[in-house]
C-alpha cells in the first residue's frame, strides 16, 4: 500500500513574511557581509536553516500561556509548572531554571571541572566544550568508529565507544572524571541518535567507578523516535516513556530548551544529588538570577511548560523526523553526497565529497554555504575547518576531520514547499559544482572564529 504524504500536523493562524530577494541582490548581501552566513541580516534570507535552536514557532496553547505568565520574583505559578514538568520527565529531585543550555552547562561544568579535571562525551557540542576548558578541565570526544564515516549506515551512530570509555576512566583515575556527559542526540556528529542499550552500558560503567553521568538533552525527544522505531524491545513504548528511562539511567541533565521544548528561549539544569544541586544554586543566583526564574520570564517557563509535553506528540514526532529526512533522502537521491543516515534536526552534506576539486584549506564547506546563500537565498553554517580548524606552529591549517554544511530545520516552521524549493536549488548547486571555486580567510578573530570571521573569493 502506498503511504500517504505526512502532512504538517497543524494549521497556520499566524504569519511571517519573507522578503523574496533575487540573485543580483543577495551577490550584494552576501559580499556586505564578507561571505559569512553569520554575518547576513535575517530579512536577506529565504529559508533560514542556520539552525534550530529558539526558531521554533509555538503552538496556540503556548502563546495562550505566554498570557497568564507569572512574572513574580520568587515563588512564580509559572516557576512551578515548568519544575513540574521537568519533574514529569526527568524524574529527578532538584530543578534549576537557566535562560539557556549554556548556562546550564557554565554552572554544572564550573562547579564539576577545574584544573586536571577530565569529561567525557560521545561528541561535546561547541559551547559544552568551551565551558568545560574555560574551567580548566578538558574534554574528549569519544563517539563509536562507525560515526565517522559519513556515508557508513549505521542505527545509532551517536553512542559512545564504551570500550574506551573504561579504558578512558581507568588511565584518567575515577576521581579525576568531571563526568560522563551523553549528547541526544549528537548534534556534532550529524544529528545522530543513542541507543537506550548505549545508556544503560555507559551508565553501568559510570556506576561502577563512581562517575556522574549527565544527559545533554536539548534532543531527547527526537532520540526517543529513533530509538522507538529502530531498537527492539521499545515499539509499544511511548516517545515520553522512552525518554523517561533515558533519564532514570543518569544522574543528571543540561537542556537548551530551544530545541525540543520549542520554545524561543529557556533552559534547565537538573540533578538527584543534593548537594551539587546546593552548590548549583549558590553560582545560578550570582549569574542567572533567582533560584525560581534563572533568567526566565514567568511566561518563558509557561511557554517551555507546554512545549515540554508538545514535543512528545507522536503526529509531531513522525512530521519532524521524517520530514528531515525526505530533504535529505531527496538530496541523497540526487547524488548529493549527505551524511548517513538522516538525522533528527538537521540534514548534513559532505563538502570535501561535493567539492572534491576544492582543497580543504580553501574551505568546501564555506564554498556550499555560500552557493546555497546566492542560488536561493538559503542561509545554512559550515561545520567543518572554518568552525573547527586549527593551526601550527608555521600558520599551517590543521583541517578539521569533516568538513560539513549543517542545514538545521526550524521546529514547525517550514512547510513541504519550502522543503520542495531547497531541493530544486540543489539542482543549481549540482550543475555548477565545477565551477565553484573555494575561499580564503582575510580577517579572524582568536576564538569561535566562525561566528566573525571576513573571508574572500579565490579566483
Ligand atoms: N548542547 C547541544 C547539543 C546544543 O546543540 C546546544 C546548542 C547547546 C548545548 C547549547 O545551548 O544555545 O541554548 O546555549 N546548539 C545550537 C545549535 C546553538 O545551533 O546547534 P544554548
Amino acid at each position: 500500500m502506498k503511504h500517504k504524504t505526512i502532512i504538517e500536523p497543524f494549521k497556520i493562524k499566524s504569519v511571517e513574511p519573507i522578503f523574496m530577494s533575487t540573485e543580483a541582490e543577495r551577490e550584494k548581501f552576501l559580499e556586505k557581509a564578507n561571505f559569512n552566513t553569520f554575518l547576513l541580516k535575517s530579512d536577506q534570507v529565504i529559508i533560514d536553516f542556520l539552525t534550530d535552536s529558539g526558531t521554533s514557532a509555538m503552538s496556540a496553547d503556548q502563546w495562550a500561556g505566554v498570557m497568564i505568565g507569572d512574572e513574580s520574583y520568587a515563588g512564580s505559578k509559572s516557576w512551578e509548572r515548568m519544575e513540574k514538568a521537568v519533574k514529569h520527565l526527568t524524574g529527578m529531585e532538584f530543578v534549576l531554571p537557566t535562560h539557556q543550555g549554556r548556562a546550564a552547562e557554565r554552572i554544572l561544568y564550573s562547579h564539576l571541572g577545574g584544573k586536571g579535571k577530565t569529561f567525557i562525551s560521545n561528541t561535546h557540542f561547541d559551547t559544552t566544550r568551551a565551558n568545560i576548558e574555560f574551567s580548566g578541565a578538558e574534554a574528549i570526544d569519544i563517539a563509536i568508529d562507525e560515526s565517522h564515516d559519513p556515508s557508513l549506515l549505521h542505527p545509532f551512530k551517536g553512542n559512545i565507544n564504551t570500550d574506551k570509555l573504561e579504558k578512558l576512566i581507568q588511565e584518567k583515575g575515577a576521581k579525576n572524571i568531571g563526568a560522563v556527559i551523553l549528547t541526544v542526540t549528537n548534534n556534532s556528529g550529524g544529528g545522530q541518535p543513542v541507543s537506550m542499550q548505549n545508556t544503560k552500558d555507559v551508565s553501568a560503567i559510570c556506576k561502577k567507578h563512581g562517575v556522574l553521568l549527565i544527559l545533554d538533552c536539548c534532543r531527547v525527544a527526537e532520540n526517543a523516535y529513533f530509538i522507538k522505531h529502530r531498537e527492539t524491545g521499545y515499539e509499544n513504548k511511548t516517545y515520553e516513556e522512552i525518554a523517561q528511562e533515558m533519564f532514570s539511567l543518569t544522574d543528571g541533565a543540561a537542556m537548551s530548551s530551544k530545541k525540543d521544548a520549542l520554545v524561543n528561549m529557556g533552559g534547565f539544569l537538573t540533578v538527584r544529588d543534593k548537594s551539587i544541586a546546593e552548590a548549583c544554586t549558590n553560582l545560578l543566583i550570582i549569574t542567572e538570577g533567582f533560584a525560581t526564574y534563572g533568567g526566565l520570564s514567568g511566561r518563558d517557563m509557561e511557554a517551555l511548560a507546554i512545549g515540554l509535553k508538545e514535543v512528545f506528540d507522536p503526529a509531531y514526532l513522525e512530521y519532524r523526523i521524517k520530514s528531515t529526512a525526505y530533504l535529505g533522502e531527496h538530496l541523497h537521491k540526487m547524488g548529493v553526497p549527505v551524511m548517513m543516515p538522516i538525522g533528527g534536526h538537521a540534514v548534513y552534506i559532505d563538502a570535501k565529497k561535493l567539492y572534491s576539486h576544492i582543497p580543504v584549506d580553501q574551505y568546501p564547506g564555506q564554498a556550499l554555504a555560500c552557493e546555497l546563500y546566492i542560488k536561493g537565498g538559503i542561509r545554512t553554517v559550515e561545520i567543518g575547518s572554518v568552525m573547527f580548524g586549527k593551526y601550527d606552529e608555521n600558520g599551517k591549517l590543521i583541517p578539521a576531520p569533516m568538513e560539513l554544511v549543517r542545514l538545521a530545520i526550524p521546529r514547525r516552521v517550514y512547510t513541504q514547499s519550502h522543503i520542495e524549493y531547497v531541493i530544486e536549488t540543489f539542482d543549481e548547486i549540482l550543475k555548477n559544482r565545477n565551477n565553484t571555486k573555494g575561499y580564503k580567510i582575510v580577517k579572524e578573530p582568536k576564538f569561535l572564529r566562525h561566528f566573525t570571521s571576513h573571508f574572500q573569493k579565490i579566483n
